[in-house]
């Protein structure tokens, strides 16, 4: 059952991204195939929910919590993601990430989720429903 559950949310949350034009032209057999940004993503929401929790909890967080990657030096699943937008949003991000490492607070961890939204407005939708899940309100 679990499994069944894993498969859909997968579906569901997976960045389509194609114009119409684009589908028409190729075949795709695996819609979905995991890249090392597409892996790095479901790493960096998995770490993000842990630390929400604690967040909320009041739990003290110490320092250095999180090390990814930089994301515009990922390989994408298709290279209609490699859009303009990326490298600066995920410079953008990734600032917002050292933020939080040095100072774990609602504050910082909350630019760093706003960082996420931005570039997905840009990038692809699907991932948007996961990533208001991560917000943290009523603060
Ligand atoms: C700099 C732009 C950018 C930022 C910042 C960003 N993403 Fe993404 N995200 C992408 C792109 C592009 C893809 C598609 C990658 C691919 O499929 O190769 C993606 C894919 C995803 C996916 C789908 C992965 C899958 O299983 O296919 C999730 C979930 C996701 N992002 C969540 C997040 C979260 C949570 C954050 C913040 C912690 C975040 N993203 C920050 C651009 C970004």
């Amino acid at each position: 059952m679990k499994y069944y559950i894993g498969i859909i949310l997968l579906v569901l949350t997976g960045c389509v991204n194609k114009t119409p034009s684009e589908d028409s032209q190729k075949v795709i057999m695996d819609p979905n195939p995991t890249s090392e940004m597409a892996q790095q993503m479901r790493e960096m929401t998995k770490e993000l929910e842990a630390i929400k929790i604690k967040l909320e909890k009041n739990e003290t967080l110490g320092k250095n919590l999180l090390n990814f990657e930089l994301i515009h030096h990922q390989q994408v699943t298709d290279s209609s993601f490699n859009k303009p937008h990326i490298e600066p949003m995920s410079i953008a991000y990734h600032y917002a990430v050292g933020e939080f490492n040095k100072e774990p607070s609602i504050k910082n961890y909350s630019s760093i989720i706003n960082n996420c939204s931005s570039c997905h407005q840009l990038s692809c939708q699907g991932p948007l429903v996961k990533i208001n899940k991560l917000m943290i309100k009523n603060l």
